[in-house]
């Protein structure tokens, strides 16, 4: 019998990450998540007592490294690698944005990512093999008016992605990346309510306009991101690497 896989993903207490989490747990992996709300930490903790769960702020090196250096007393390393946390930044035209939330906002969606990487390429080139899964967006596919630092951030998700696939394949490591499209839950919640704020429309007719350029008219679940990162980390996945997958019910336009 295989060992158990050994997870760790970032931003891992609520929405994708927690439907990360426990999806691969079910599978019997071993898992540790990260997360910057102690609150989702504990509640999580009470979900799945068996999942470890630290407090960390993906952009605070410092928290990175003690989250990670407890990964390798626990696991001894990692075999799949999923760098998921970002915040949607601010909404509005570029020229009223303001540079700090620029900066918060591609910092949110990149130094985790940075960071796990880092860590992560140590372990998996030394062990020639490992997965490494870095969230993106369908914002990282398209152009996305009212959303430039997301959009950028996104994109830059994937250009450390194809990056990363390129140095890590000739170790035997992978680095994939998912786009999801609007996921049901809280988050978007909010950005519709940020996005109809700056726009004006009304929040029924900003969620319209989500589901107007998908071609399969829907929004997606965490439950469909899960099965997308457990695919690409699986046997099933041995040779795809440095793709883009989106999980969006083909996003048309974002516009
Ligand atoms: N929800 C969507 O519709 C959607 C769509 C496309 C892409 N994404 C991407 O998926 C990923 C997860 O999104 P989500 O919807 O689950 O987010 P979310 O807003 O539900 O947050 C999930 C968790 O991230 C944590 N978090 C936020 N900032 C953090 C930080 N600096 N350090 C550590 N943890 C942090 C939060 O505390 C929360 O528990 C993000 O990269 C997001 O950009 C989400």
């Amino acid at each position: 019998m295989n060992a158990p896989q050994r997870v760790v993903i970032t931003a891992g207490g609520a929405g994708i990450g927690r439907a990360l989490a426990l999806a691969f747990h079910a599978t019997g992996a071993r898992v540790a998540v990260c997360d910057i709300d102690a609150s989702a930490i504990a509640e999580l903790a009470e979900i799945e007592p068996e999942i470890m769960g630290r407090v960390a702020n993906v952009t605070n090196s410092d928290d990175m490294a003690a989250f990670l250096a407890d990964v390798d007393t626990a696991f001894g390393g990692v075999d799949v690698a999923l760098a998921n946390a970002g915040t949607g930044g601010p909404a509005g035209p570029i020229e009223k944005l303001k540079l700090d939330d620029w900066r918060a906002c591609i910092s949110a969606n990149l130094d985790g990512g940075f960071l796990l990487c880092q860590w992560a390429a140590k372990h998996m080139k030394a062990q020639k093999s490992g997965s490494i899964i870095l969230t993106s967006s369908t914002a990282g596919m398209f152009g996305y008016p009212m959303r430039s630092p997301y959009a950028t951030a996104k994109w830059g998700v994937i250009g450390l992605m194809k990056t990363l696939a390129c140095e890590l394949g000739p170790y035997g490591v992978r680095v994939n990346a998912i786009c999801p499209g609007a996921v049901e839950g809280d988050r978007m919640e909010r950005v519709l309510k940020n996005e109809a704020a700056v726009t004006g429309r009304d929040v029924e007719d900003t969620r319209q306009i989500y589901v107007k350029g998908v071609s399969m008219k829907t929004w997606v679940t965490t439950d469909d991101l899960a099965d997308a990162a457990l695919f690409l980390a699986s046997p099933a996945a041995s040779k795809i690497s440095g793709m883009v997958m989106p999980v969006d019910g083909h996003t048309e336009s974002l516009t």
